[in-house]
């Protein structure tokens, strides 16, 4: 790919908007489109707070075949960039909607995760969260206790403090790279138009148009890896 029009050494706050297409090229399934796991899953059966109530044996089964898939995923060249862009100095803050937990393990430390972690459990009763990354997971406390997966399943709320930490970083940044997302998700879907909003460059990363293109300064059409590289 030929150089970009935007080049990230030339931003000093810079925001990555990612979804689940920068995981696409470490193998980790996208939800939508070609090959998307809510074609193969439904959700209402397996990521939502009714199913769990209903059967958290099924929810456990589709969470932790998730959380081997991805155990057995390695971070990609785009997330290894986003990392490097970071220890370079850049006051980096990747906001992403991925689970997967590959920008952590890419080497990003500042990582805000808006819809939870495929690596954390919360006791419902308490609300204490840990982190666990046994592949499986035994998730039943006794006979009618489980952990339940940390992650934003449909129809819950996004953590207040998570989405304020992301406005924040995303009103002050120059440069807001979203990567891999189809946009149709909200509250999140609507985190680009703060960054339009407070003048940063808007970059868009996605071999398709989404809904959210036009709003965007640069839309480039290529995978995360291939764009990232061009703009390093
Ligand atoms: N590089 C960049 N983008 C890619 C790549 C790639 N290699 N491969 C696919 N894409 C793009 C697709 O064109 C699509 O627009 O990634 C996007 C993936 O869209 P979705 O599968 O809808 O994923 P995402 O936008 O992250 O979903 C948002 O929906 O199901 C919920 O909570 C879940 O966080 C998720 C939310």
């Amino acid at each position: 790919m030929s150089e970009s029009p935007i080049q990230l050494g030339d931003y000093s706050r810079v925001v990555f908007f990612t979804g689940a297409g920068i995981s696409a090229e470490s193998g980790v399934p996208t939800y939508r489109g070609k090959g998307g796991i809510w074609k193969e899953y439904d959700y209402e059966q397996y990521a939502c707070q009714d199913a769990f109530d209903r059967d958290p044996e099924a929810v456990w089964e589709f969470h932790n075949y998730r959380r081997q898939l991805v155990a057995d995923c390695k971070p990609n060249t785009g997330h290894e960039i986003i990392a490097a862009v970071e220890q370079r100095g850049a006051q980096v803050t990747v906001v992403t909607q991925n689970i997967d937990g590959l920008h952590q393990r890419a080497g990003s430390e500042r990582v805000l995760e808006l819809h939870g972690s495929l690596w954390k459990v919360r006791d419902e009763l308490s609300g204490f969260v840990k982190e666990q990354f046994d592949v499986p997971f035994q998730a039943q406390i006794d006979y009618a206790h489980w952990w339940r997966p940390d992650i934003v399943w449909f129809g819950d709320s996004l953590r207040g403090d998570v989405v304020r930490e992301a406005v924040s970083a995303i009103e002050s940044c120059d440069l807001f790279v979203s990567i891999g997302t189809s946009a149709v998700v909200y509250p999140a879907a609507e985190l680009p138009y703060h960054a339009r909003d407070r003048g940063a460059v808007c970059v868009e990363v996605n071999p398709e148009q989404t809904r959210l293109s036009s709003i965007y300064d640069h839309c480039i059409r290529a995978t995360a890896s291939d764009a990232l590289r061009a703009m390093i």
